[in-house]
């Protein structure tokens, strides 16, 4: 049963609603923000502009490079509202390899297909933002500082409203990689109660997490900034 939305969503992508201007790969931010809104319902549109503006925080904080921060939060959900065959279908054009995990887990294929669609349709080739996009579900084992920005960014937003979200925001605050940590247990502890299987970058990320110590803190985050 297809929604009257991912209908509208279907037609709008089928005229080829991107102007050559859109497909550039040079938009404003504004620009952006309009593509966003063609895509997305207003709630999701919304909570991509509160991970935006998250991510840009995060950003200046870590010193990450602000405007791909920006970017990678407005635009990483932007697949999330297509009908997931949809999302399939975009993976499916690309080279990325799916295993039988994913596959078996259409709520990640989101930020694989944006990972895709942003190159594909919108002419976005920087690989940080690429590769952002592409874990900010599962995460991933090295996770880049724009990776970890982008992950948080997600779960620390002014939209979110889960009962722990005060003690995320102060983690985050503190340290990328403390936030990193509670959060991969806390996603992992709870796929495991509901008997979801983990997908291997979910697990490569906590394992690689799970042996830091909890004094990890400013040193950890300078020693892994990323070359912009
Ligand atoms: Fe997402
Ligand atoms: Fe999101």
């Amino acid at each position: 049963m297809i929604s009257l939305f991912q209908q509208k969503w279907k037609n709008t992508f089928e005229e080829k609603a991107f102007t050559a201007n859109e497909r550039c790969g040079k938009l404003t931010e504004e620009g952006y923000q309009a593509v966003a809104r063609r895509m997305l319902t207003p709630d999701r549109y919304y909570h991509s502009l509160c991970v935006a503006k998250q991510a840009r925080y995060l950003a200046q904080r870590y010193e990450c490079q602000e405007n791909d921060a920006y970017l990678a939060g407005l635009l990483h959900d932007i697949c999330k509202d297509m009908p997931t065959d949809a999302q399939l279908q975009t993976i499916l054009k690309s080279d990325i390899i799916l295993s039988g995990v994913i596959l078996s887990q259409p709520a990640v294929w989101h930020g694989l297909a944006a990972s895709v669609f942003i190159q594909t349709e919108l002419n976005i080739k920087k690989t940080q933002i690429i590769d952002a996009i592409r874990y900010h579900t599962t995460g991933r084992a090295n996770m880049t500082l724009l990776d970890r920005v982008l992950y948080l960014a997600d779960l620390t937003s002014e939209d979110r409203d889960y009962p722990d979200v005060d003690n995320m925001r102060k983690l985050a605050d503190i340290s990328l990689d403390r936030a990193m940590k509670e959060a991969l247990k806390f996603i992992v502890a709870d796929l495991a109660h509901r008997n979801q299987p983990i997908v291997e970058d979910t697990w490569e990320a906590y394992n690689e997490y799970i042996v830091l110590s909890d004094d990890t803190t400013e040193t950890r985050r300078d020693e892994r900034r990323d070359v912009i």
